[in-house]
């Protein structure tokens, strides 16, 4: 069964419907910051930074998807591009106001968290991207950002929402609401590069040497930053254990039972294999 990717099929089943059913549990939490939150330095820092990392991410989203829609080679293509635009501007300004929140309660501006938490390898990465939308070419462009950088990011949303849960349930709500908007782009990626590239194997051996580059590039960067997330979450988990008593890592593994290289073994190996799924429904393996 194809998908269906029309405009009003997303204006009524996403900005309609998910949308309005997502904005009515973020006002039941209530956006005011956790006083845990406020009250501790350390845990107050990987909130920001991890915030700003979500900001970083969504708005190199926001700028290819909006770019792309100029390249798209076909109706159905332009139109999905259109959506994923609108996406990226809500989870960038859901994202971005969150971090302004939790900026403005430690007196810090919001680019401080920014420049912090961006590395050179995924400012790099980034800068391939925005060359390779503005140079001309759609299905790179939907390859580095649908297939690599948020097709690697997508299994990292469930350890996120876990990890916040019981900290700041507000941003494990905003984690959800991003996620399921992802897993449409993930899912739109693959189809429409398996699509496009059906009667082409040249281009199709080209566009995966592609995809296995910046999938490598992506891995290290993720990497680090799995390795910096988790270390940090382990010292805050320490700090304050009571508030990570039930708090759960996978599904029946609880945080505080599970070692930090264990933590990170496992979300490595989630990426690893959630990627190499995706590119096989992409055709590029
Ligand atoms: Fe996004
Ligand atoms: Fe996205």
């Amino acid at each position: 069964m194809p998908i269906d990717f029309s405009v009003s099929r997303w204006i009524d089943n996403v900005a309609s419907a998910q949308w309005a059913r997502e904005s009515r549990v973020l006002r039941g939490i209530g956006e005011a910051l956790p006083d845990v939150v406020v009250q501790s330095p350390p845990l107050a820092e990987v909130h920001r930074l991890d915030l700003a990392l979500f900001v970083v991410f969504e708005e190199a989203a926001l700028r290819v998807s909006g770019a792309l829609t100029r390249l798209a080679p076909t109706p159905h293509a332009l139109s999905f591009a259109a959506q994923q635009t609108m996406d990226e501007a809500r989870h960038h300004e859901m994202f971005r106001c969150r971090l302004a929140t939790a900026s403005a309660a430690a007196a810090l501006d919001d680019t401080a968290a920014t420049a912090q938490i961006l590395i050179p390898p995924l400012r790099s990465f980034i800068d391939r991207c925005y060359e390779v939308a503005d140079g001309g070419s759609f299905i790179e462009g939907m390859v580095l950002m649908n297939l690599v950088l948020e097709g690697m990011a997508h299994p990292l949303y469930a350890y996120e929402e876990r990890y916040w849960a019981p900290l700041d349930p507000y941003l494990a709500q905003l984690v959800r609401a991003a996620f399921t908007d992802e897993t449409r782009h993930v899912a739109f990626g693959a189809d429409v590069v398996r699509r496009l590239l059906s009667e082409d194997p040249d281009q199709r051996a080209k566009v995966a040497a592609l995809c296995r580059d910046g999938r490598r590039a992506m891995g290290e960067i993720f990497s680090v930053y799995i390795r910096e997330f988790v270390g940090l979450f382990d010292a805050v988990a320490r700090l304050h254990p009571h508030l990570f008593a039930g708090a759960e890592f996978a599904p029946g593994r609880l945080i505080a039972e599970t070692p930090y290289e264990e933590q990170v073994a496992l979300i490595e190996a989630s990426i690893s294999r959630e990627h190499a799924r995706l590119v096989a429904r992409a055709g590029l393996d």
